[in-house]
Parts: C-alpha cells; structure tokens; sequence
C-alpha cells in the first residue's frame, strides 16, 4: 500500500493535529518529519545540453533576480508577447501588491494598463510569424481510430467564428459564458473564444451533476452556455444535453435564466430530433457557427480584465469561483509551461487533463498555446479499451512531453509493465505528474518503466489559485528526488511557516504559504473579497495560504504531504467535505454525516462517510445506494463515498464539535491509535463506531 513507502506518512499526522480550523488554539504535535531519501536521480548528459536552465547554479542566478527585482524580472518576459498598449511602468513599478491584512485591503494587478488579449497571443501571434500551418491539436477521440488534426490557422478560423456568433448573440466584453463539455476540439476553442471577445468563461467539468452546473450559474449569471449533446467516456455515454437542461430549470426557478443553450452535436447515443428541445433557446452549434466569418476582430483588455472563473471546493461551504485577470496569468502559465517541461519548437506535448479543470486551462489550453506547441487533446480516459492507451497514443503522435496524475500512473502500474512495454515510447522525453503527491514507488515506476530512465520527471504542485506552477523541477537543471516537487519556481518564494505564522528556516516543516504576490496568483473570489481575504491571507498574517502541508530538506527540496483542511483530494480531483456531508444530509433518513479522506492505493485519497440515520431508520444497502446516489446527484459521481459507516453517534466535544482525528483514525483502521478520548461528551460513540466497522 502508499502508507509508509514515502515521505507521506506525516500527511496523517498533519490532518489528524493541524485542522486549520484549531490553529487558533494550542500547537498540536510537531509535523512528523519522515527519514530522508538519499536518492537523487540526475539527467543525462545529452538531456542537460538542451537544458534552458542547465545548472542549479544557473537558476539560483535567475531566481535571485526574480525575487530581488520581479518587476524586471517578469517585465522582460511580458515584452515577449504582444501588447496593443504597452503596459506602463510606475515608479520603476509594473506591478502593485499588499497580500498583508493588516495592511488593508488584499490587492495585486500586474502589468495595469497594459493593454493586449491572450488569444491573439496564443494563435495569430504564431499564424504571423508563419507558423500557420503548425498542428495545434492532434486530437485523438474515445474510441481508437476516431481523431482529428487542426493546425494554428484552423484553430484561429474555428475561434473566429464561434466568437461571431458569440458577439451576434450579444455577448461582449466581460460576460460570464459558461462551458459545460467533454473534452473536444471545441472545448479549448470555446475557452480561446471567450478570451478573444473579451469575455468570461467559466468552465464546469462536464462530470458535475446538475445540481452543481446550476449553483455555478447562479453565482456568475452567463446569458449563454456552451454544451454538447452527450459525451462518451470509457464504455459510458451520458447525455450532458438533459444534465444542461435540468441545470437551466433549476436556474431559472433561483431568479437566473439562460437565454442561449448553444449544444454542438457529437453524434452520440441521440438522434437531433430525438432530443429534448427548448425553442428559442436551444441552437445546434453546428447550424449557426460553421457559416460564420473566418475572421474577428480581437478586443483589446487591460492586464487586468478578467479572463475566466473556475470554481474550486474549499473546507467550508459553497465552492468558491477563482478568478484569474489576463495580463499577469498569460505572462506565468506560458512561462512556467516552458521551463517546467524544458520545451522545444519540436516538441508534442500531451497533458491528460481536462479543461474542467485549471490544469486543463493552464496546461492545456494557455501554456502550450501561447509557445506554439503541438498538442494531443484527448477525449478519452487512460485504460480504454485497455492499460495500453496511453503509450498507444504517445507511439501514434510521438509526444515527447507527457503530463498526467499521479491516480492515474497508480492505476496504469496496476496493470503491470506489459501493456507499457508493448509500446515503444521512444519519443518520450519528459515526464510531469500533478494534482496530489506522488508516492516515491508509483515515482520510480514512471521513471524507469514508462520512462525508460530517460525522462526527468517535473513533479508539479500548484493550485487552481496560484494559476500556474509554483514548486517544481527544472528538467535538467537539478537532479530529482522521488516524490519531491523540488524547488520554487521564479518568483516564486514560499514560505514554511508553524501555527504561529512564524517563518521556519532550514530543515523544517510546517504550512505552506508564499511570501509574496507572482503574476499568476488569482485576484479575488467571484462576488466575495471578503471571503478571498479570510481563506487565504488571514490565517496566516503577511501571506498566502496554500492548504497544504510541506517539509523542506536539507538541500532546500520541498515535500508536499497534503492538505491540511478540510479539503480531501480524490484522484488528483478536490473535494470539499463540508460539500459531500451537505449532500449526504439531503437525503430525508439522513440525520448526519462527517466525511474523512482516508488512504486509497489508487485514487490517492478515498471518502469515507460516518452516516447517523433518523430515529427509528433501519440500516439497509438500499439506503447506502440512496445515499450514494444523493452525492452523485448533488455533486457527481467523482465524489461518491467510498465507505458509508453507520454511525449511530458521532464523537463530540461538550460544544458539540465532531472530532474529525478520531473519525480519521477509524477510517484508516489505526484503531490503536485513537488518541485521547477524554473531551467527548459520550465517550462510548468511538466503541459503538468500531464495532459497526465494516457493517
Ligand atoms: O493539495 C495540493 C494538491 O492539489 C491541491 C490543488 O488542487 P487544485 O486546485 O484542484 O489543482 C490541482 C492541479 C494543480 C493542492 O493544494 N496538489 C496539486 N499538485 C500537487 C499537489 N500535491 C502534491 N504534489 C503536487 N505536485
């Protein structure tokens, strides 16, 4: 199993002392720091000659200089790119920041006044300087021989046009536009659209029920969404025209209606005359965008003009909408991207992710537009039809730059090496692993199977918030150790801080927080400064509050061991606990429920529900399938539990806090390990709970 093989075993020390909620109180136990790992796997030489950053000497130059003076550290870089206007320098300055509370209000702008768009720089930038004819996306579908190739020019005219028809329908600079689709061609191409017009797009993973797509309507109100009329994924079709539909009623029944349902038709499981239909509101994209003009004219933004909402889970309440402006994030996703992967004009980069998601906006749309890279989209999941999809596709278009999570990586090395080694991969030239730690064996096991040994591996931690990366390896630059993200970014300075907010130094471990604003950091919470400002700043005064936990080495290497609230990550996908309880409660026989992550050998952390019925209420399988079932519908099936446990109490302190350590401890079946009982309010719950173990 993951427990114990890696430098994660603090992870559950961490949750079960440091709920961020109790850091008003007193210290829990120091951070278990786990033994040092020794091995360092370093480049080759011939990988180190095409190295950007070739030497951990030659970086720390560079980020000397991206500390010390970001502004003309990152000023240099912005010039790179087209600006309509360029943008001003104030006193020596391109950017302004207070991250401090005390200090007022939580403020950051980057390049203001600056005026330029980030779809121009992503394609007609390229199309100018002749690259026109460049493969944008290789895009490989579902099912195997179905797939499709668009170059930078077909990609442009394919903007333009749904960005006229956009337009026509009304929609101008700063309106929300929300995207509900799987992973076409047209879903990065909706998101360049948006941006070109000025517009905010708001993408909601097309997994989310429709439940959760209206609660996300209500809170940025778009007038049009984008959607298709089903989406295959594995074996599965599910038809996210009904899902849409169902989201737009519950919308309109909360006070915001949807004027337009633009639903491109993919030909899935549906006839069009066999779908429901809403006169008036409902077009076919493909009857009113292929006939637009191929050509449209590009709004001009401020650096600072918003340039999309993403919604992410927090510890408490609803989700949040993270909001990225333009200027700052287009200057750092494309930035990151390029080091981060050590990417050359001749490189195929394929990342797995899906735009519903920031990896998806950052790495897969942004990035590796804004450098001109050629990139493999694929509508598909890893294991379909079967363990060698992957590897099929890599040998198909010869990627060279492989990025995906480390849940997957777990479920591929399950299948053992056969289905790796069958496929030749000898295009592969760098590997990334993102969204939750990376344990040191699935590490070594992309390493030296899937990469032949050959490949540096970018471990990559970053947050939906931070808009790009923020502790990783430099290909080539520093040798790596399994299951560390290694080293800060540029301009990136993190901080190890304990529950005093005290900055720790050396060898330490602790919070992970940042010490001051980068380009990409999100600018505020959608219709809530407020609640940006007390997530984030005011837990620890003077920075940036990630959720996680980290160690740092001796060698100034960090750690990450997860988060430290109540946030549980499921197979790279954030999950809100308050959110699950919240939908288990829905449910009429359900009185109460409090959700724990515990340990999953394959999707990194797993749910885990403490459930008390109504009185009166027998235990059934029925009512564990309707439970379930609740959380699908409320959320998705992403977040269904793993384990519901019948709980006919739940353990609480005399003020009727639910001690979440003692319910992670029987999660994780370390029932030994229980820990002081002494403060509940009815001491005999926790025998109660372990007695109905597995029941
Ligand atoms: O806990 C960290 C984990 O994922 C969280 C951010 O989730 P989200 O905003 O959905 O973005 C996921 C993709 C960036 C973080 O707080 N996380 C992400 N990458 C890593 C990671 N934990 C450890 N190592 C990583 N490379």
């Amino acid at each position: 199993g993951r427990r114990g093989d890696s430098g994660l075993n603090s992870l559950a020390s961490i949750r079960a002392n440091f709920a961020i909620k109790a850091l008003d109180g007193p210290a829990g136990d120091a951070v278990a720091v786990s033994v040092e790992r020794e091995d360092v796997v370093e480049a080759s030489e011939a990988f180190r000659e095409r190295a950007l950053v070739s030497s951990r000497a030659q970086y720390e130059e560079m980020y000397k200089r991206s500390v010390e003076d970001p502004d003309g550290f990152w000023g240099d870089i912005a010039s790179t790119f087209f600006w309509k206007k360029k943008f001003p320098v104030k006193d020596g300055k391109l950017h302004s920041e207070n991250i401090d509370v005390r200090k007022g209000r939580v403020a950051v702008e980057w390049f203001k006044g600056g005026e330029t768009n980030i779809c121009y720089n992503a394609l007609d930038r390229h199309v100018e300087a002749g690259l026109g004819d460049k493969v944008a996306f290789y895009w490989e579908g579902n099912d195997v021989g179905v797939d499709a190739k668009l170059t930078y020019k077909e990609v442009l005219e394919r903007v333009c046009q749904l960005a006229n028809y956009l337009r026509s329908q009304g929609v101008k600079k700063g309106d929300a536009v929300a995207i509900y689709m799987p992973m076409l061609a047209e879903l990065p191409i909706a998101m360049l659209a948006c941006a070109r017009i000025g517009a905010v797009h708001s993408v909601v993973f097309a997994g989310f029920s429709a439940e959760s797509l209206y609660q996300r309507i209500l809170d940025c109100k778009p007038n049009i969404i984008l959607t298709s009329s089903a989406v295959k994924r594995g074996a599965k079709i599910i038809n996210l025209k009904d899902i849409v539909d169902d989201a737009l009623v519950r919308a309109s029944e909360g006070g915001h209606t949807v004027g337009t349902c633009l639903t491109f038709d993919n030909n899935l499981a549906i006839k069009r005359e066999d779908t429901a239909w809403q006169e008036g509101r409902d077009i076919w994209w493909q009857d009113v965008v292929p006939s637009q003009e191929k050509k449209c004219e590009v709004e001009w933004v401020d650096a600072e003009d918003t340039l999309f909402l993403l919604y992410t889970s927090g510890s408490t309440g609803k989700p949040k909408g993270v909001l990225h402006t333009t200027g700052g994030y287009m200057v750092y996703a494309a930035t990151t991207f390029k080091h981060a992967f050590n990417y050359h004009d001749d490189d195929v980069y394929w990342c797995t992710a899906d735009c519903g998601w920031i990896t998806g906006h950052s790495y897969l749309t942004y990035g590796p537009l804004l450098n001109g890279a050629s990139m493999v989209v694929f509508e598909g999941v890893p294991n379909y039809p079967d363990a060698g999809r992957c590897w099929e596709i890599v040998d198909k278009y010869n990627v060279t730059i492989f990025y995906t999570a480390p849940t997957a990586i777990r479920s591929l090395m399950r299948s053992g090496d056969e289905p790796v080694k069958r496929h030749s991969r000898k295009s592969l030239r760098v590997l990334g692993s993102v969204g939750e730690p990376i344990n040191p064996s699935a590490w070594k096991w992309y390493h030296e199977v899937v990469g032949d040994k050959r490949c540096p591996i970018s471990d990559t931690w970053w947050q939906t918030e931070t808009g790009g990366f923020m502790i990783t390896p430099l290909p080539g630059a520093w040798g790596l150790k399994p299951g560390s993200a290694t080293l800060p970014f540029f301009g990136v300075q993190p901080a190890v801080v304990d529950e005093n907010a005290q900055e720790q130094h050396g060898e330490c471990s602790g919070y992970l927080c940042v010490k001051a604003a980068w380009p990409g950091m999100m600018r505020t919470l959608q219709g809530d400064h407020d609640r940006y400002e007390t997530t984030y700043f005011a837990p620890f005064k003077g920075f940036y509050f990630s959720g996680d936990g980290c160690r740092r080495d001796k060698d100034g290497y960090y750690w990450l061991t997860g988060r430290v609230d109540d946030v549980i990550n499921v197979s790279g996908h954030r999950i809100g606990t308050a959110e699950v309880e919240s939908a288990l409660v829905s449910h009429p026989m359900c009185a109460e429920a409090a959700v724990v992550g515990f340990d999953h050998e394959v999707k990194g952390q797993g749910i885990y529900a403490f459930v008390t019925l109504l009185e009166d209420v027998e235990y059934s399988e029925e009512l564990r399938k309707a439970l379930i079932n609740a959380v699908r519908s409320q959320i998705g099936a992403f977040a269904a539990p793993d384990v519901i446990h019948w709980a006919p109490g739940l353990p609480k302190t005399r003020s009727g806090k639910i001690m979440r350590r003692i319910l992670r401890k029987i999660a994780s079946n370390e029932l030994d390990q229980v820990g002081d009982i002494s403060t509940l309010a009815d001491t005999s719950v926790v025998e109660q709970l372990i007695n109905l173990r597995g029941k």
